[in-house]
């Protein structure tokens, strides 16, 4: 049987960021009687969204951090919207929060996320903070691309020189990682190629990705043959696809799994790779937002 890829484990990963924030936050609690704290806001009754702001609250409140939700119904008005951001960007006591995504059709995400102080934008959407990490300067990243950078740096994957192929062009995820790895940083400093939904010859240039990060949104699309001998494959993508077990359903991603781990040299898993350093990536932007303004 061929040797298999190694795993590189997010939820390991990010467990040991969060101690060491947890660690950090504690020193500061010591020394001026209050933890970084993180508040979202959430629109509507989507469940996902729910379902992630609850982890997030609980994942802030595990490390020492205050957390709070501010819930709105689902026919909240912009105008409505605009004043909670306001009314969060000048409290004092919090340090950073997120809107949750997506918005209810009639909101104007631009707008919403145009109206976020910078420094309390711990998602990393406004565009000042993405402008500012275009042209390398510090700047909060979004949690997922800040994720990838951190697992890839942490289980020591050489991307100097090497061709990294993005799948997916979003703001939130291929966008931001294509200037990340295109930097000159380590890791960073790679060739980087971007594939989207007009792109031709897809097959042919993911055959040539020694790293190969997958945000198509589109469950077990890439597949053993499409990838090239030791390549490096980071999976973004989260799907339920119907199973025979008991809750009826499990999760892939991007990638279909059982393929790849036959070709790769390291392999992200789904769920258990980036899915966990997403969050513990928000709560290191909080940290940090709180002990910039303590500074
Ligand atoms: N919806 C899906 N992912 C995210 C995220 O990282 N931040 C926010 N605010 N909304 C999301």
């Amino acid at each position: 049987m061929k040797p298999q890829a190694k795993l590189i484990d997010g939820k390991k990963t990010a467990k040991k960021i969060k101690d060491e924030l947890k660690a950090e936050i504690a020193a500061i609690v010591d020394e001026h009687d209050k933890g970084p704290h993180l508040a979202a806001i959430i629109v509507g009754d989507d469940p996902a969204s729910k379902t992630y702001v609850a982890s997030k609250e609980r994942a802030a409140k595990s490390i020492g951090m205050t957390s709070s939700t501010y819930t709105y119904p689902e026919e909240t008005t912009e105008e409505e919207l605009l004043a909670a951001i306001d009314f969060l960007n000048a409290d004092k006591e919090v340090d950073g929060f997120i809107v949750q995504l997506p918005l209810p059709a009639h909101i104007d995400v631009d707008k919403v996320i145009e109206r976020i102080d910078p420094a309390k934008d711990v998602d990393g959407f406004h565009p000042m903070n993405v402008g500012k990490m275009a042209i390398g300067q510090p700047a909060f990243i979004s949690a997922t691309p800040a994720g990838i950078m951190e697992l890839l740096k942490r289980y020591k994957i050489e991307t100097v020189g090497k061709h990294c192929v993005i799948l997916g062009r979003s703001n939130i995820v291929g966008s931001p990682m294509s200037i990340l790895m295109s930097k000159k940083t380590n890791p960073g400093n790679a060739t980087v190629t971007i594939c989207h939904s007009k792109t031709q010859n897809m097959a042919e240039i993911i055959k040539t990705a020694d790293i190969l990060i997958c945000a198509i949104g589109q469950p077990q699309f890439v597949k053993g043959n499409m990838v090239k001998d030791g390549a490096v494959v980071i999976d973004v993508g989260i799907h339920r696809i119907p199973a025979k077990n008991e809750k009826g359903y499990r999760l892939v991603g991007d990638v279909d799994f059982d393929e790849v781990v036959q070709k790769a040299s390291y392999i992200t898993p789904v769920p258990g790779g980036v899915g966990p350093m997403t969050i513990a990536m928000l709560l290191k932007n909080t940290f940090i937002a709180a002990t910039k303004k303590l500074s």
